[in-house]
């Protein structure tokens, strides 16, 4: 089996089986989301001539965390890809749900993209790339997005914070995965002075780098802590947790924020050719 086929086929069982295995995280969804519209916002100003590129699907199948259909406006011309047909397919239903133009879904291979050079103007790739297991592939597609990005577009791009301080050795997220404690396949990440050479050596200027959502990676405790908790309070904690995230939240304009991310998050934009 080809390493694509290979993915789309790990990706589309765990589509398949999400919805049963009670993962949805609602509080910590609503604070990924509001953290990636101001993040979106904060760093770039879409205009609706823009055609955009979203690099996988996930959140905008499966709705809690989704936050494309909230910071771009309906009818943008929005391509979003990912590589498991189930997941395209959901997140098209779920687009035309919101009444969004689900007409530029795809699935394919963000490492390589079915998408002519220099064609997109704003890319959002929020932790697609670090579920490879191999920094190669991570470059690969890296590449792949530089290609597609017209000349003065803008990549932004969050991965697995590595200097995160519960970020593990990876033969210990291996084996994580290995006794079944994630429900797919966690890759691996690049630290952020690689990321950024690697961003230079394909023409991508990095203009503004952060760290956002302060919690511990792997994040499978920190999501079993958020859905125990409004269980067995049935609800009634939900602001006092909202509050608790709120303030973690505020590490990012802390001098530790490197320590704290889960993602490291980064924008950058296309040198043109001259
Ligand atoms: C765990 S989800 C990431 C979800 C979300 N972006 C987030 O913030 O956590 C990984 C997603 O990347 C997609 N994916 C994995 N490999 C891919 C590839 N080579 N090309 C495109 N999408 C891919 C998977 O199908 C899945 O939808």
């Amino acid at each position: 089996m080809s390493m694509p086929d290979k993915e789309a086929k790990h990706w589309g069982g765990v589509a398949r089986g999400w919805s049963d295995k009670g993962y949805a995280n609602e509080l910590l969804g609503e604070q990924k989301r509001k953290t990636y519209i101001d993040l979106i916002t904060r760093w770039t100003r879409i205009t609706p001539r823009q055609k955009i590129l979203k690099t996988d699907l996930f959140a905008e199948a499966f709705s809690v965390e989704q936050f494309l259909f909230d910071a771009i406006p309906a009818k943008s011309a929005v391509i979003g890809i990912d590589v498991a047909f189930e997941i395209v397919a959901a997140a098209k239903s779920q687009a035309q749900n919101r009444g969004m133009d689900a007409g530029g879904y795809l699935c394919c291979d963000v490492k390589k993209l079915p998408l002519r050079d220099s064609s997109i103007d704003l890319i959002i790739s929020d932790s697609t790339l670090d579920h490879f297991p191999t920094e190669a592939e991570i470059i690969t597609a890296l590449k792949e997005l530089g290609r597609v990005l017209t000349d003065g577009g803008t990549l932004i791009l969050t991965i697995d914070n590595k200097s995160n301080l519960t970020y593990p050795p990876y033969f210990i997220i291996r084996l994580w995965m290995k006794l079944g404690l994630s429900p797919y396949l966690i890759g691996r990440t690049l630290s952020l002075p690689r990321l950024r050479r690697a961003l230079a050596e394909i023409g991508l200027n990095v203009e503004e780098n952060t760290a956002i959502l302060h919690y511990p990676h792997p994040d499978g405790l920190v999501r079993w802590l958020e859905r125990s908790l409004r269980y067995l309070s049935r609800g009634r904690l939900d602001n006092a947790i909202r509050k608790g995230l709120a303030c973690l939240n505020r590490l990012e304009g802390s001098k530790i924020k490197y320590l704290t991310g889960r993602y490291v998050a980064i924008k950058a934009v296309k040198r043109g050719a001259s």
